[in-house]
């Protein structure tokens, strides 16, 4: 993993690395994902030229699309998370026991059962994972109280969208929120990264997923749809790569974003 401290004259050299390491790899990954057709435990087959989804994943995506917030409750209380891992996120595991993450106060919207939140917390990281289910702030609740990180993280039943914390944050962590909402919202989502986050915070995404399959959530990512929305809010990319620690089935359709809150823009000139 490519980990160096920022500055401004790196951010671009590690821009155009990393866009080599895209251009390098986008065939091999083009062809991996025209055959990657995988199912596993949860009944997501999650091929992605021809995609097919499980009658779990129909069933939520119609839930959903019916009604954005409301469907998402609906998910939660009839037990259909197909996107649950039920165990941390590796690559996030990774980077906090590096010691690679910023410190200070750290969010996880939409953080569903809570693992990333549980993982990432600690003395010196206090983190607040938000959903806007019940039972999802329940289920992660009961999850943290039984790990002995619980004095470190909180949830809270909130709508990303419109809450407002006390305090601004150091460190925020979208796993599979930002391929969950509706690609129209991408601009807010992004907006409300630039005003939840500090001058100078770091967005870690992990982008998913990266394939071409119409409909969703998940709806399909790629980097530019991240960049698209995230440079005018004054964010810059300080590492991209392929996240090698992606879980098997999603493996070849994840990408590792890191980006930096910056207190101005760069000019163009
Ligand atoms: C695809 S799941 C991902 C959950 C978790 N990040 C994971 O990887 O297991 C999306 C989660 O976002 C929550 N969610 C959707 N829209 C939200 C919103 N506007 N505000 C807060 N949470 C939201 C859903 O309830 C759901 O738990």
């Amino acid at each position: 993993m490519i980990m160096r401290p920022l500055s401004f004259s790196n951010i671009r050299s590690l821009q155009s690395e990393s866009r080599l390491q895209i251009c390098r790899r986008s065939t091999q990954q083009q062809q991996r994902l025209m055959v990657e057709k995988q199912s596993h435990s949860s009944g997501v087959s999650e091929s992605t030229a021809a995609i097919k989804f499980s009658p779990v994943v129909d069933k939520m995506q119609q839930l959903v699309s019916d009604d954005p917030i409301g469907g998402w409750k609906r998910c939660w209380e009839e037990g259909l998370t197909p996107w649950d891992l039920g165990k941390p996120t590796p690559i996030l595991q990774y980077l906090h026991q590096t010691g690679s993450l910023p410190m200070g106060r750290a969010l996880v919207p939409g953080c569903g059962s809570g693992n990333d939140v549980v993982t990432l917390a600690c003395p010196e990281r206090y983190v607040i994972g938000l959903d806007l289910s019940d039972i999802a702030i329940r289920k992660a609740r009961e999850l943290s109280l039984s790990s002995p990180q619980a004095n470190y993280c909180s949830f809270q039943k909130a709508d990303f969208f419109t809450w407002h914390p006390f305090e601004l944050f150091d460190l925020i962590i979208d796993y599979t929120f930002f391929c969950a909402i509706e690609p129209n919202m991408r601009s807010s989502w992004a907006s409300r990264m630039r005003d939840l986050l500090k001058l100078d915070g770091e967005l870690v995404t992990i982008m998913f997923p990266i394939d071409d399959h119409s409909g969703g959530p998940p709806y399909k990512t790629s980097v530019a749809d991240y960049e698209d929305v995230l440079h005018p809010m004054g964010f810059q990319a300080i590492l991209i790569k392929h996240n090698e620690l992606a879980v098997e089935r999603r493996k070849g359709r994840e990408m590792l974003g890191r980006w930096k809150r910056m207190a101005k823009t760069q000019s163009s000139l």
